[in-house]
């Protein structure tokens, strides 16, 4: 077995936070608002760094100012804050719904879904969405998908050319994008030619390959805080919601719901309190949730997965080995797999902000909020914390070898009861593509140079895609 990259003797692998009390004001608590530091620039520059260059902005201004700073919104009340303590993150995760919703239902994404899928919604709406879509994403039901995603990653990978440059994000795109399709479709594999579902998944991928354009960042600026989608988005979505209706018509008319086991079935048999089913536009925002929320976050983690290990020799080896030991198709003998997994989504989390707005005053460590503030936890911020993950900026799976990472200080996944709903089945499609690559193919960086990131909607992606090129294959 490859040995390790040794770590220096006295440095510990994990750490902690010095405490910073933070949660709800108690009604008698009559403490006065203090607000965090503000960033010092003109509110349009603001908004349009957050969006455009996330990442260097939350970093140089966590630099600047502290864990906990502010931005002004667009309104002039409106108190936005971003911390990255785990403290202030578990008073947010622990809180009662009602007290610090999602802010989702006003992100980038509200245009594209809708405001009614389980991603968008608050409160009891949310709450029955949700209570539905949980048991075909429980780990029982995503156990038996894990053949369908080993077959899905060798067709993918037999495909691969030798000796050039291949952008694995849109690789591994096509292998998630058919697990989900299989999940919400119950078709297997790829769907046959000139079927609904098959013209659905063409147009899915056709757009997505649109998003990583350049030109995108201008879509999704024209689409800040607005309710439905403007300009060439409006468009696009046009043409998918025709494939989206088309698959749904299909199955109203075949009427075989109750036999079939997939999510849309499910969905088409759900019916509220009063016994009425969902309507087509639902259940469009609730699939398109699922197929967008579902595929590009899973195939962008794993894109950067291997866009940090060919750049570290050593866990790059250690993780061929255990690939390549054993016959066992899942075995993952010392961990090292579900390492390697937490530390590429703890290094590189592909959706590095999540939000919500705090309904009572609250406390964050030396600051009071007041109620209707919104407050947005970096995930990045907090997963580079010095003093939770020493030397943060290295690669390094070890960290995680034994060790079940923290509820507050690893939410690639968020939290609560917003936690990603799809974070089981993400983890069994890393573990089954992550061996199976590693397993069957070497890798090498085309550029030495780490990738940078690069923000995308809410996602942070390797910016090219995590370009490698194949060395060697091996039959399946
Ligand atoms: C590596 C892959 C993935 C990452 C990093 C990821 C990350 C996240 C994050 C950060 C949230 C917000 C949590 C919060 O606000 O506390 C979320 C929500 C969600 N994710 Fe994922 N996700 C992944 C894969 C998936 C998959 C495979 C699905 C499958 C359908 C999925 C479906 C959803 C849904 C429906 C929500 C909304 C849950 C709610 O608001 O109740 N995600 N995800």
């Amino acid at each position: 077995m490859a040995t390790l990259a040794p770590l220096p003797a006295d440095a510990a692998l994990l750490g902690e936070a010095p405490p910073s009390p933070a949660g709800p004001l108690a009604p008698e608590d009559r403490r006065a608002v203090a607000l965090p530091p503000a960033i010092p620039l003109p509110r349009a520059l603001q908004t349009l760094r957050f969006s455009v260059r996330q990442i260097e902005f939350v970093f140089r201004w966590r630099r600047e100012l502290g864990e906990t700073f502010r931005f002004r919104g667009m309104l002039d009340d409106e108190v936005i804050t971003i911390t990255s303590h785990p403290d202030h993150v578990k008073s947010l995760f622990t809180a009662k719904p009602d007290d610090a919703p999602s802010l989702t239902g006003e992100s980038p994404l509200r245009p594209i879904v809708g405001p009614n899928s389980v991603l968008t919604a608050i409160g009891p709406r949310h709450m029955r969405q949700r209570k539905l879509l949980l048991p075909p994403f429980h780990g029982e039901a995503v156990a038996r998908y894990a053949q369908m995603i080993a077959e899905a990653a060798d067709r993918e990978i037999d495909t691969w050319p030798l000796h050039e440059p291949i952008d694995l994000a849109s690789r591994m795109q096509a292998i998630t994008l058919d697990v989900i399709m299989a999940g919400i479709f119950g078709v297997e594999g790829l769907p046959a030619k000139g079927t609904p579902e098959r013209s659905l998944r063409d147009t899915i991928r056709w757009a997505v390959g649109l998003s990583v354009r350049p030109e995108a960042q201008l879509f999704e600026l024209i689409n800040i805080n607005r309710e439905e989608a403007a300009g060439p988005l409006k468009r696009l979505l046009a043409h998918l919601d025709k494939q989206i209706y088309a698959v749904i018509d299909h199955r109203r008319e075949a009427g075989d719901a109750a036999e079939r086991a997939d999510i849309l079935s499910l969905l088409l048999q759900a019916t509220d309190e009063e016994g009425t089913p969902l309507t087509d536009r639902e259940l469009r925002d609730e699939l398109l949730t699922l197929v967008l929320a579902g595929h590009e976050t899973t195939a962008n983690s794993l894109a950067w997965a291997f866009e940090r290990l060919v750049r570290t020799p050593a866990a790059y080896d250690r993780l061929r080995d255990v690939a390549r030991s054993g016959d066992a198709a899942f075995a993952d003998d010392d961990g090292w797999i579900e390492a390697t997994i937490h530390e590429t989504m703890r290094s590189r989390p592909v959706i590095p902000i999540i939000g919500r707005r705090v309904q009572k005053p609250w406390q964050f460590g030396e600051f009071v909020l007041p109620a209707g503030s919104s407050v947005l936890m970096s995930i990045l911020l907090l997963h580079h914390r010095e003093d939770v993950y020493p030397d943060p900026f290295a690669f390094r799976p070890e960290r995680f070898l034994g060790v079940k990472p923290g509820t507050y200080t690893w939410i690639p996944f968020g939290g609560g009861i917003r936690r990603c709903l799809g974070a089981t089945l993400a983890m069994a499609e890393q573990r089954v593509v992550l061996r199976a690559i590693a397993r069957r193919t070497d890798l090498v960086a085309v550029d030495p140079a780490p990738e940078k990131a690069r923000h995308r909607n809410v996602t942070m992606i390797p910016a090219h895609g995590a370009r490698v090129a194949v060395t060697a294959r091996r039959a399946g």
